[in-house]
């Protein structure tokens, strides 16, 4: 039982942005959900290093190409440390385990007859490393992306993609949930129905790339080289054991302006060596700023790093996968994430723990309320902790559907529900009148907040982490098999003193 997922490897171009932030996080989101349920996960991220883009953007700064693609990486690498990433490798093109891959990934398509020389001439846009059609061109004569193209020339190597083109429509009709959110799936049919010319797969014009070994001056295309990451990483093509282990890939998380590299390439590439292609592409879309996609060239940058440092890293993880539908694109908009943050994080979750704890702490020697087993057995029956069950349920059907903001939403209705108690059951005031029933109530809270925070570890894995620490709830007894009755919180143990979950600070 394993699983792999990986996100894009991100250009070294320039400084990261929330955008990359954002596809790193759910894939983080989604490996350490897997994970709770006990399978081992492979999350995979790096960055990707060759091209002209790359290159040219080392000499505008005047810099040398390998030391600019040291220092970018590595802040890529910090961003993944600052977003709280929890992936298992961390891949850059430059490495000599990717070249090897390439190289020999290159020699199948070759022995596999897939591979020819011949002339290419056309449009190429070095923002996006990407070939146009003339008629795909805007009447600006920008790509479609708004980048600039420039006529090229040159002698390369091309890949029979047309002759794939029946197989392709096959495997997405063998596998209708390749491609998600529903909508993108039929985007990619219809673009291949409408017919796949073969692609150019070698430049000339440069050399900061892998070079083709017998060719002149060939180095191998970028977006074929990137692909390639996805099984340098698993120890293609010698380490067979771990191949057989983790491939075909579970998902690959990615932007909507990649889609066609991911489910119409790079399945093709795969099928022709004689690899399966993967089981998911999730698509997302772009975060807006002032309405236009941020990047780099638009200059309207939110820097992550500044963010999360005003915010909190949880914070951001959390505004970004709840603000918008996966699938979909969204204005980033700094007060909305002040208000999310206050409204769902601090006011609905962060005040019911403390609200919970502190009574717990004042009123009830710092212990959970002491009650008998056949008591514990009777709020299982209750409405409240059934509710918890269905979720749990709920929750694993939607992480097999990749359909985060649903999970979100299903916890925050749990905390909805204890808030509910609370203002119904009025617990504190119970312990005057009905001292027994306030106990199983309050219990009942406590077993919810355990809930709570160990289905929120993936999503916020810090201040989750917080919530189960306070509850004392042993390390080993975290993963999401444990939310059942046996393993409900102990009565009578003695909690830990009570910390706001979510502290204020001055941006807040
Ligand atoms: N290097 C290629 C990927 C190769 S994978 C084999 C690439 N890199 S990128 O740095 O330009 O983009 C990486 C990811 O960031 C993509 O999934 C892209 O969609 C995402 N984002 C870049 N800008 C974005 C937004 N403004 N909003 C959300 N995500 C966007 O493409």
């Amino acid at each position: 039982m394993s699983f792999y997922i990986s996100t894009p490897i991100y250009y070294v171009n320039d400084l990261p942005h929330i955008g990359h932030a954002y596809t790193s996080i759910i894939a983080d989101i989604i490996a350490r959900s897997v994970r709770l349920y006990s399978k081992e996960t492979l999350l995979l991220t790096g960055t990707d290093e060759h091209g002209q883009k790359v290159e040219r953007s080392a000499l505008k700064k005047s810099m040398n190409v390998i030391d600019f693609t040291n220092k970018f990486s590595k802040i890529f690498r910090d961003l993944t440390e600052k977003v709280n990433m929890s992936n298992n490798d961390f891949i850059r093109t430059t490495e000599i385990r990717h070249h090897k891959a390439v190289l020999h990934f290159w020699d199948q398509l070759k022995k596999s007859d897939n591979i020819y020389l011949d002339k290419y001439k056309g449009w190429y846009s070095i923002r996006d490393e990407a070939f146009y059609e003339q008629s795909e061109l805007m009447e600006c004569g920008s790509a479609p992306t708004g980048s600039t193209v420039e006529w090229v020339e040159e002698e390369s190597y091309f890949f029979k993609l047309s002759k794939w083109q029946q197989k392709l429509l096959a495997f997405y009709q063998e596998n209708p949930n390749f491609i998600k959110p529903q909508f993108k799936y039929k985007e990619v049919i219809n673009f291949v129905k409408s017919g796949l010319k073969d692609i150019s797969i070698s430049r000339t014009k440069f050399s900061w790339g892998i070079k083709i070994p017998d060719s002149k001056n060939h180095v191998v295309y970028v977006w074929l080289d990137a692909l390639i990451n996805y099984i340098t990483a698993i120890g293609y093509p010698n380490d067979l054991e771990k191949i057989e282990k983790f491939w075909p890939i579970d998902v690959h998380v990615i932007g909507k302006d990649i889609i066609l590299f991911h489910a119409v390439y790079w399945p093709a590439f795969l099928m022709a060596v004689g690899l399966k292609p993967p089981k998911c592409i999730l698509v997302h879309g772009w975060w807006l700023s002032g309405g236009e996609k941020i990047s780099k060239s638009l200059g309207n940058i939110i820097d992550p790093f500044d963010l999360i440092d005003k915010f909190g890293a949880d914070q951001v993880r959390y505004f970004l996968i709840r603000e918008i539908t996966l699938g979909l694109d969204g204005n980033f908009v700094v007060e909305n994430l002040v208000s999310r943050v206050s409204s769902d994080l601090s006011n609905k979750i962060g005040n019911l723990v403390h609200r919970v704890m502190m009574f717990l702490y004042t009123n009830n020697s710092g212990c959970i309320p002491l009650i008998d087993n056949k008591s514990v057995d009777l709020i299982y029956n209750w409405e409240i902790l059934k509710f918890a069950e269905v979720i749990v349920k709920e929750n694993k059907i939607l992480l097999q559907n990749l359909d985060l903001n649903k999970i979100l939403n299903n916890i925050l209705l749990l905390a909805d529900k204890a808030n509910f108690v609370i203002a119904k059951e009025a617990p504190w005031d119970l312990l005057k009148s009905d001292i027994n029933k306030a106990y199983k109530i309050l219990y009942s809270l406590t077993e919810l907040l355990r809930y709570i925070g160990i289905l929120l570890q993936p999503f916020l894995p810090e201040s989750s982490v917080r919530i189960l620490d306070q509850l004392k709830i042993p390390l080993e007894d975290r993963s999401f098999k444990h939310l059942i009755r046996s393993y409900a919180i102990k009565p009578g143990i003695k909690i830990s003193p009570p910390k706001q979950i979510f502290p204020k600070n001055n941006y807040l």
